[in-house]
């Protein structure tokens, strides 16, 4: 979609339609909308009057100018309540807008950067919200279907600004939802993605594919050789049970600037998750093909970072494998050596997670990282805990880094919540026959997952995300679930982590 900024009123744009914001429970609408409205015999305050529009964060209404106003049809959307307003309801809104746009056959519109005014948000950022919110309410898994939709995306959206002096911040903040948005659409797509066509050797071509549209980038896949030679048994332990081979995927982005801060990204790329000898039920089982969103949001912020070209060394590091029950699988009771040298007694095959990202989080510490910080779909105790499509779980070492994700998770919309690292987690994972056990039973299940990957997360400050809950829609789409995300693959993590990455460059570590 082509993305440009004017400078204009918005009544006195010539476009196929024209969108402009409420915010709830206003009974006369101020601003640019009240201008559209007195342009119009005042239609909108009528609709309002009578009660067919509220405001409602995503709510809709569609007017026809009649000639009164250059542009065809005017777009009311609801911004919810103005006490309660942030970034993610300029996402929710500019979703609902497109959305319509396509759903009337609307092939280019012109939108206010909702949340600039009123809304009181900084104008770079509402800017990149409204685009992000557009992208991604868009955003359709296509890849293997025959049939196009039958409804095109709108071609073109125009931000309309009224104060030229405002524009080139309008520019910059459209900027970057743009990449903000592909990148999130990239993770979508991964997750989207089959398991027979997204394989960890598809994903280091994924990976390969990303390093080249950049000169300052490099990629390097590790086989299960190079794996053994560095002694990564807890993750070859997983991949042994799967035909298809292990990948084991190293990005990084400035590596030959040492002057630069060293962040490093882990994210868990099982490609297939059966849950292996200790096998899941077959209900839903097709979803544990999303089982490497974490590692496909590191690999989308990575394509991020390239085009936001931060000056940052970051690091992403995914180790992709399925987890099968095959003729040479794990078995509960074996013990396997992770890079670090501890020794994991296998109490469940369905622990694989904590296992592939105990060698990467050993491995990250060559790079003597300023922080380390993982994604992962790692437990449905995580779901339980903070509920399906609510938060993700965030557990750190480190009380600034938690705070600066805490912050990020703030000015994104994507939401993280503190979980602790209390040590009776560990005595939980004693074992009789190693250092550790990889699983603990349901209770504290999402505790003692993190307090697993912390023994492996040594000599930097750490922070681990559970994102078993926000990485795959289940819903169908309802009027009370964001318009911005559809079912399947949302991409979580990436507008986080990209919003993480870019505050540390602007704070300067
Ligand atoms: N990939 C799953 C976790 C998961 C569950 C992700 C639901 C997305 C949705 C993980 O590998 C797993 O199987 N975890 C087990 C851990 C248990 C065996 C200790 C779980 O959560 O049941
Ligand atoms: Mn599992
Ligand atoms: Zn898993």
């Amino acid at each position: 979609m082509e993305i440009k900024i004017v400078s204009d009123a918005i009544q006195n744009v010539a476009d196929e339609m024209i969108v402009v914001n409420l915010f709830e429970g206003i009974q006369t609408p101020g601003g640019a909308t009240a201008a559209v409205d007195r342009a119009l015999g005042g239609v909108i305050s009528e609709a309002i009057a009578a009660g067919d529009l509220r405001g409602k964060k995503g709510e809709v209404a569609v007017f026809y100018s009649q000639g009164m106003i250059p542009a065809r049809r005017v777009l009311v959307v609801g911004l919810g309540p103005q006490d309660r307003f942030s970034t993610e309801a300029v996402h929710w809104a500019a979703a609902a807008a497109a959305r319509k746009a396509r759903d009337l056959g609307v092939r280019s519109f012109s939108s206010l950067v909702h949340g600039a005014g009123a809304g009181g948000l900084p104008l770079e950022a509402a800017a990149q919200a409204v685009v992000e919110g557009t992208l991604l309410g868009l955003y359709r898994y296509q890849e293997l279907k025959n049939e196009p939709p039958d409804r095109p995306d709108p071609e073109r959206m125009t931000l309309v600004q009224f104060d030229p002096g405002r524009v080139p911040a309008t520019e910059a903040g459209a900027q970057v939802g743009q990449i903000v948005a592909g990148a999130t659409c990239l993770a979508r797509d991964l997750v989207n993605r089959p398991a027979n066509y997204a394989t960890p050797s598809d994903l280091a071509d994924v990976a390969v594919e990303i390093a080249g549209h950049f000169d300052r980038m490099r990629c390097q896949v590790l086989d299960e050789e190079d794996a053994a030679e560095l002694k990564m048994g807890a993750f070859l332990g997983v991949a042994q049970g799967s035909e298809e081979p292990a990948t084991f995927i190293v990005l990084e982005y400035n590596p030959d600037r040492p002057e630069l801060d060293t962040l490093v990204l882990v994210g868990k790329g099982i490609t297939f998750d059966s849950g292996g000898i200790s096998l899941k039920e077959a209900e839903n089982l097709d979803r544990m093909r999303g089982d490497m969103a974490g590692g496909a949001a590191v690999l989308a912020v990575m394509e991020a970072v390239g085009r936001l070209d931060l000056p940052l060394h970051v690091v992403g590091l995914v180790p992709a494998t399925e987890n099968m029950p095959g003729g040479y699988a794990c078995k509960p009771g074996d013990v396997l050596t992770a890079m670090n040298g501890k020794t994991i007694e296998i109490i469940s095959t369905d622990a694989e997670g904590r296992l592939i990202l105990a060698d990467a989080l050993a491995y990250a510490r060559r790079f003597e990282p300023k922080a380390v910080v993982d994604v992962a779909t790692l437990t449905g105790a995580c779901v339980i805990a903070l509920g399906q499509g609510v938060a993700a779980g965030v557990f750190s070492t480190d009380d600034r880094l938690l705070a600066r994700l805490q912050a990020a998770s703030q000015s994104s919309g994507e939401r993280i919540w503190p979980l602790p690292l209390y040590d009776d987690y560990l005595d939980r994972l004693e074992s009789l026959t190693a250092d550790l056990v990889n699983s603990a039973g349901r209770y504290g299940g999402v505790g003692t997952s993190a307090m697993f990957l912390k023994q492996f997360a040594e000599g930097y400050p750490w922070a681990h995300l559970d994102i078993a809950g926000m990485s795959f829609e289940e819903r169908p789409d309802t009027p009370k679930r964001p318009a911005y995300l559809r079912k399947g693959g949302t991409g979580f993590g990436v507008r986080l982590l990209v919003q993480f990455l870019r505050d540390w460059v602007a704070t300067g570590g």
